[in-house]
């Protein structure tokens, strides 16, 4: 897809991956529709962005707020070219710290979110026949690790999200991505507290990788049209492995993953 003058839809534009993305698309000269509850810090990248860039202030975890968010978009810029499903929170935690009100929290973005704003265009983007949906996603849709019961509940119905997205939109011209970065050095940890913590040791194999590194994976993707991309190689690697004895991956994964501390104390 060339991206020069295309309507691009980030959402947790306000940081992290989202804000590297929107950096990204912009200077593939692509405009960009910043969307993220934090309106001071979309209006200050639109401002070092400049006129490629749009400010849409919304919760994402409320359906009536994306509705609204959808329209004010449809008006202002018309059906966005490229949506990219990003924003996303979620302390870790076990399955029995976790209330009924944390888990929909930690389902409710990235998971519903996901699910809100895509359906509040798929119409219009399948009416125009063109047109490409990012999600970006984490490895725990592939290897659940233990303390992060919520978190990784979330993800693995996101992983579905894009296998029913594939299916649904074939042969329609609306494409579908999903990305995969390992540890990403940026405020998620400092945003979900007591989450850090508990990556599994294992994941030391993999290197840290940037927003801006993975911005430059999404936009490279979207512009080719691949299902996924997965970053950094080890990462690759990694998952290539799981795919191939997935009893092992999840054993090497839950025995150096986190544990409760009378357990850690056997
Ligand atoms: N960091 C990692 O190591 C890592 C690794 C793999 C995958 N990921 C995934 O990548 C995605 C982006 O994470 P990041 O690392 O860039 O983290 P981040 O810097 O914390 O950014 C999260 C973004 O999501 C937005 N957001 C959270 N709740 C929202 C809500 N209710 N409504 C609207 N926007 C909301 C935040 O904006 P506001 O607070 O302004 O609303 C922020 O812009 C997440 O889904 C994360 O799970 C991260």
């Amino acid at each position: 897809m060339e991206l020069w003058n295309k309507v691009v839809l980030i959402t947790g534009a306000s940081s992290g991956i989202g804000e590297a993305t929107a950096r990204e698309f912009a200077r593939a000269g692509a405009k960009v529709a910043l969307v993220a509850r934090r309106e001071e810090r979309l209006k200050a990248l639109a401002l070092e962005i400049g006129e490629l860039a749009w400010v849409y202030p919304a919760d994402l975890g409320d359906p009536d707020a994306v509705v609204a968010m959808a329209a004010r978009v449809r008006s202002e810029l018309g059906t966005p070219d490229v949506i990219v499903n990003n924003a996303g929170a979620g302390t870790w935690q076990f399955a029995d710290e976790t209330t009924p009100h944390d888990f929909l929290r930690q389902a409710a973005v990235p998971y519903l979110a996901a699910g809100y704003v895509t359906t509040a265009f798929a119409a219009d983007m399948v009416r125009r026949g063109s047109g490409r949906i990012v999600v970006v996603n984490s490895p725990v849709s592939r290897v659940a690790w233990p303390g992060a019961f919520g978190y990784a509940a979330a993800r693995w119905a996101l992983r579905g999200l894009v296998q029913a997205l594939q299916a649904d939109l074939r042969g329609t011209g609306v494409g579908v991505t999903e990305v995969l970065p390992g540890k990403v050095s940026s405020d998620y940890f400092a945003s979900n507290p007591g989450s850090e913590e508990r990556i599994p040791t294992i994941s030391a194999l993999i290197p840290e990788v940037t927003p801006e590194q993975v911005a430059r994976a999404l936009v490279n993707a979207t512009r080719k049209g691949r299902r996924r991309t997965a970053l950094p190689l080890t990462l690759r690697l990694i998952l290539g492995q799981a795919w191939v004895t997935p009893r092992l991956v999840a054993w090497l994964t839950a025995i150096t993953g986190a544990k409760r501390p009378e357990q850690a104390k056997r």
